[in-house]
């Protein structure tokens, strides 16, 4: 199928089912829950309805496995995280925003959030529209490594699961970790093996690391 349909087909269901759990549960006045709900849409609505309309190489396809699989994750995740929050779970305290791992979890939520979304934003501007073929991205966290987008959405969920605590948010965190790490470090090997000029300082995943 066409890679645009893909992405809205399986990653919309992560925003669908987290509003059905929010308004299936108790908690749609309380305060934390509604802000966790707001920052996992404002991640999940961009994900599912807007980056597949900027992608450039309309023509590109995908497969149904790709696509299956990835419905079934976000499904899962979804589920986690939701039920937990908006009813299983024992619920946030007001005062839980003072709590540090809230605050330094919002503010890596926030941090990795942009670093995210301009590392993508770089990429797909490397095309011009109807172009195909690939660069070298340059610029913002390009100039210390070969995949910020993936960087900023592991600081990004790391930040969610030190907001949310629980189980949930550590498993989507551990995923992401897990899913991305190992594409940032192929990524990085075959820009260096494709490009005679591909900077030598630049590292794969973590800055001045690796
Ligand atoms: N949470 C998770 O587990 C998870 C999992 C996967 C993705 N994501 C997120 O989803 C977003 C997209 O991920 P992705 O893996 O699809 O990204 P990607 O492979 O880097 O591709 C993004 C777009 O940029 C194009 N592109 C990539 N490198 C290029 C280059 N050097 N020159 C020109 N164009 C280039 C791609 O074209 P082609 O398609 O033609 O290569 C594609 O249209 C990211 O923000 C990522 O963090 C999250």
């Amino acid at each position: 199928m066409s890679n645009r349909l893909g992405w809205i087909i399986q990653e919309s269901p992560a925003s669908l089912l987290f509003f059905f759990y929010f308004f299936l549960g108790q908690r749609q006045t309380e305060v934390v829950p509604v802000l966790l709900l707001i920052l996992w849409q404002i991640h999940y609505l961009h994900r599912s309805f807007i980056f597949p309309f900027r992608l450039r190489g309309e023509r590109k396809q995908t497969t149904m496995l790709i696509v299956g699989l990835a419905v079934v994750f976000n499904f899962g995740n979804a589920y986690l995280n939701a039920r937990w929050i908006f009813g299983l779970g024992p619920g946030y305290e007001l005062s839980w925003l003072w709590d540090p791992r809230f605050v330094v979890g919002f503010a890596l939520f926030l941090f990795g959030f942009v670093v995210n979304k301009h590392a993508d934003h770089i990429l797909i501007n490397l095309r011009a529209p109807g172009e195909t073929g690939y660069k070298i991205p340059k610029g913002g966290f390009y100039r210390f490594i070969s995949s910020p987008n993936y960087f900023g959405e592991i600081i990004q969920w790391g930040g969610w699961a030190l907001m949310c605590w629980n189980w949930g948010g550590l498993a989507f965190f551990v995923w992401t970790v897990a899913n991305l790490a190992p594409r940032a470090f192929s990524i990085h090997k075959w820009y260096k093996k494709t490009f005679d000029d591909y900077p030598t300082q630049r590292k794969a995943l973590l800055p001045f690391i690796a």
